[in-house]
């Protein structure tokens, strides 16, 4: 692997081998989501615990200052809305001439696996490749289903991952799914990330599928909402590094979110 490449991916993955990404491109579709209103105050407290952020350029110029000691992953496929007609009608938004520019440590794009555009994400995901290995920047390919949360299991998930990974993605990020998800690891010859999806009724939900998703092969997370939209965002992203990069198990992870937030372990 060139030493760009190398030097990049080892930004994002620890040398532990594990990667905690806390993305907050949410905006790109979805407008000012709920505790994203102002995404330079959600990540203020949370920064330190992540190993990267993940976000669009709009968000990185206008709220983050640079002399952050954080890589980041940019997300470059959008221009679709929540009230459009279709969220899998993603185009690439953003030149390989920006990544360059604002020196992101990797890009990140979403594939829509069985949707009607299919064809055009997977080809702007090789195309994005295509830009972006001339110059040593990786690609993480979101593996996204859209509104059809149904589409949370390992058949489709293992087939969107695989199918990512042999277009050129050097991470794919995909979502758990509590039957098989071994199945979407072992099916993916580059690392997977998971995402978080939608809010948990309980944050040790959380910890059960992050802790079983490692257990499972994944090198880690992108989750956003289950941490900064809970009632205790940072007891959320420690508890979650834990499990992580301390291997601490769901209840281990648990057991630390209540000593924090109850103040017996320091904030
Ligand atoms: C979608 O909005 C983005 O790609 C997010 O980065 C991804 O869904 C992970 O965030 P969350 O954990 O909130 O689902």
């Amino acid at each position: 692997m060139d030493w760009g490449m190398q030097n990049r991916l080892n930004k994002l993955i620890q040398k532990d081998g594990k990667a905690f990404f806390l993305p907050i491109d949410h905006g790109y579709f979805q407008g000012p989501t709920r505790c994203l209103e102002k995404p330079a105050e959600t990540i203020k407290p949370l920064i330190q615990y992540a190993d990267a952020l993940m976000l669009t350029r709009g968000v990185l110029r206008n709220c983050v200052d640079p002399a952050i000691d954080k890589p980041f992953v940019m997300r470059v496929s959008g221009a679709v809305s929540v009230v459009g007609e279709d969220l899998a009608n993603e185009s690439l938004v953003t030149s390989i001439n920006e990544i360059i520019r604002l020196n992101a440590s990797a890009v990140s794009m979403s594939v829509f696996v069985g949707t009607k555009y299919e064809n055009k994400s997977l080809t702007n995901l090789s195309k994005l490749v295509d830009q972006c290995e001339n110059y040593g920047i990786p690609v993480m390919a979101v593996c996204a289903v859209g509104k059809e949360l149904e589409k949370r299991e390992a058949r489709y998930l293992a087939l969107a991952a695989r199918i990512a990974a042999e277009l050129g993605a050097r991470v794919v990020k995909t979502y758990y799914c509590a039957e098989r998800f071994e199945k979407v690891v072992d099916g993916c010859p580059v690392p997977v990330v998971i995402a978080g999806g939608p809010k948990a009724d309980t944050q040790r939900e959380v910890f059960d599928f992050v802790y079983d998703g490692i257990q499972k092969g994944a090198i880690g997370v992108n989750l956003g909402r289950n941490i900064w939209q809970t009632e205790h965002p940072v007891a959320s992203i420690r508890a979650i590094r834990a499990i992580i990069h301390d291997a601490f198990t769901a209840k281990e992870a648990e057991d630390l979110y209540n000593q924090i937030i109850t103040g017996k372990t320091q904030q």
